[in-house]
This record gives structure tokens, sequence and C-alpha cells, in this order.
């Protein structure tokens, strides 16, 4: 740990917490009482401060909303029932974002400072963190270039913004997803290994095409000829099949999810037979058809664990078993709840106290 960050403090004159109803947290639309920011600038990074949330004045001429210098990353903070906070393994999401920062040619953020600037938030926004099951604090830091200039270069300047909102659960029910055969999301040589916006964005139309279709997300398959299966909407995608974890080795075209990694770990520390590979959409289909498979679902750090009830393919649809008979996804998820909200011991440290 390097020593604690400089970091200016200007308090919200009133805290919006009372006019906040917790019993309904949609999603991405409630956002704590601060906000933090910080420069880079001459080769560095500079004035670090925390805010009130609020909007900021920038030029239309910043490069990224032209070229898309952008990335982010998502973790959470959790309440435990002693009241202590804890954030779930957050130099694994410094360490993501840096390798989406080299990728879109931004400056690397050190480790320390994107950990600190997040415990230094939520300490000051920790009432913010919500108490019912399931709930937590989504954090979401992100970077993107300001230089105010049209030429295709990259910025010399950026900006690191962190944000923070109370959550509750991302989908309400299990899954109805389909196989995407024509879209895809990231190529070999490109950048799905990063957080890059333009991920995102590219990933709107096959959604929403999919949804028209009555489906509520889709497995994205490789770009070269949708054979093989990469992720889940903006999830990775695990499977059981013949009581064997399976889930696509990562590569250029997959992000490396840390719900990925601790669920891994996890089933490894079970027993449970794992493997990371290629993994085809045939012997998916297959398992599907004669009853091998006997759970499939996405891991990520606002989905959580999020079943898949049936998926789509070439017209057919298929079922899967049951949700309550989901064996191994339902006791991860009652595993990796008791370690972030404090309920059993942290066998992995995983767990940074705020
Ligand atoms: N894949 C994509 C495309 C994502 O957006 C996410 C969400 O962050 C994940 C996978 C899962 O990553 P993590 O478990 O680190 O949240
Ligand atoms: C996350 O799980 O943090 C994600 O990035 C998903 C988000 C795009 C909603």
């Amino acid at each position: 740990m390097t020593d604690t960050l400089d970091i200016k403090i200007t308090k919200a004159a009133k805290s919006r917490l009372e006019e906040t109803d917790f019993s309904h947290l949609p999603f991405g639309k409630i956002f704590s009482d601060h906000m933090f920011v910080a420069d880079y600038e001459d080769g560095e990074w500079k004035n670090f401060e925390i805010l009130p949330y609020g909007n900021m004045s920038l030029s239309p001429a910043i490069s990224v909303l032209h070229y898309g210098q952008a990335f982010f990353e998502g973790l959470k903070a959790y309440r435990h029932d002693n009241g202590n906070v804890s954030l779930f393994r957050p130099y694994k999401n410094a360490e993501r974002f840096n390798k989406s920062a080299v990728r879109l040619c931004a400056p690397e953020l050190p480790e320390d400072i994107f950990v600190q600037s997040i415990a230094a938030l939520v300490d000051i926004d920790r009432d913010w963190i919500p108490t019912a099951e399931h709930h937590s604090l989504y954090i979401r830091p992100f970077m993107f270039s300001t230089d105010p200039y049209l030429g295709v270069q990259p910025s010399k300047t950026y900006k690191y913004v962190v944000l923070t909102g109370p959550v509750g659960a991302y989908f309400a029910k299990p899954l109805k997803v389909k196989f995407e055969t024509y879209y895809s999301r990231a190529s070999e040589g490109g950048f799905g290994f990063a957080k890059a916006a333009g991920n995102y964005a590219g990933s709107l139309l096959p959604a929403q095409e999919a949804m028209k279709e009555g489906f509520d997300q889709l497995i994205w398959t490789d770009a070269k000829d949708h054979a093989h299966i990469e992720e889940l909407g903006a999830a990775n995608i695990m499977f059981v099949i013949n009581g064997t974890l399976i889930t696509p080795s990562t590569k250029d075209s997959i992000l490396k999810g840390v719900t990925r990694d601790s669920v891994l770990t996890l089933a490894r520390h079970w027993g449970m037979p794992v493997e990371e590979r290629l993994v085809s959409v045939a012997e998916v289909v297959d398992a599907l058809k004669n009853g091998q498979l006997t759970e499939a679902f996405g891991v990520g750090t606002a989905a959580t664990i999020a079943p898949i009830a049936s998926i789509g393919h070439e017209g057919q649809l298929y079922s899967l078993p049951d949700i309550t008979k989901a064996e191994f996804s339902n006791k991860t998820l009652k595993a990796l709840n008791e370690i972030r909200y404090g309920k059993g011991p942290d066998e992995f440290s995983w767990n940074y106290a705020v």
C-alpha cells in the first residue's frame, strides 16, 4: 500500500439519502451523494477530489465523444451484519482497468490509487450501502479522454471518475436466451478482453433484436464462425454438464471476469471437476437434448449468478431443469454471499475492509 491518497473533499450541502426509496432500487439509476474525480495531465495523475455527485462541464470537442477512448470497471461494496463494510477483490478490478487502459492507449492508474479512491468514496457514502439481502453498493470507476482535438490520435489528457449507487438484483428472473449466430461482440485481435465502452455500444442492437424475438439476453459466439461460445450478455457463462463445470477459456474476445475467477476457485476448492476450454455450440445443444446439461448461468458483478431457464437455437427452444434444482449455482451464490456479507470465513482473503 502506498501512502494514503491526498484527496480534497467537498461534502454535499444536503444528503439525498432521505428522499431515496431503498425498497425500489433499479440498477444504475440512483447515485450516492458524492463522486471521485482525478485528472491526467502533463504525464501524471493529479487533482484527487471527492465532491458532490453532479454534472460536469466538458468541451464538445473532447476526443472520447468522437473516437471513444473510454473504459470502465464494476465492483461492489457490501455491508456486514456487524456494520463492517468490504469491497470484493478490488485489486482484480484495478488490474483489469489497466489492461483496458493499455489496449485503449490511455494512461495506467496505479492500483493503489484505484483502490484508495474507491475506499475513500465508499467510506464517505457508507450510509448508502443497502442492508437488504442480495443488495449492495455498485461502484463504477471509469476513465475517458479529454483532449479537445479532432485528430485521430491518443489523447494526452484524461479524467478518472468513480460513481456509486445502491442496487438490488440486476436480473429479475431466470433468463430466456439464444445463441447469437450473426452479430459478434468482439473478435481476435480486437478488444473484447477490455472493459471498453465501445464493446457495449456494439452489443446494443443485437440485444435489442434478441429482445424483439422474446429473449432476455443473448449468448455471444466467436466472430469467425459462430461455432464456439464466448459470453452471456454482459457476463461470463458457465455450464454444468455431467457434473463437470465447463466455461470458455479466456482470450482476446472474452472479458476475464472477477466473478468467473471466484466461482472457478470455489468449484476447484470443493473438488468439482472444472474445464476451461473451447466450448462448442454443438456440444451444448447436444447436452441440452440428451439431458446431460443440468445448469447454465451467467456470472458477473451486476449479474451475480444469473440462472438460464431456456436456450433458443435454430428455431428450437430448449428448457433447462428447474432452477431450484440447480445445486451448484445455488451453492455457489450462497457461498459467495457468505463471504461478501461477512457471514462466513473469508478463506481466500477476497474482502477488502473499508
Ligand atoms: N463479461 C462482460 C462483457 C461484462 O460486462 C462483465 C461484467 O463486468 C463480465 C463479463 C463479468 O465480469 P466481472 O465478474 O468482473 O464483473
Ligand atoms: C458489471 O457487472 O459490472 C458490468 O459491467 C455489467 C454492466 C455493464 C451492467
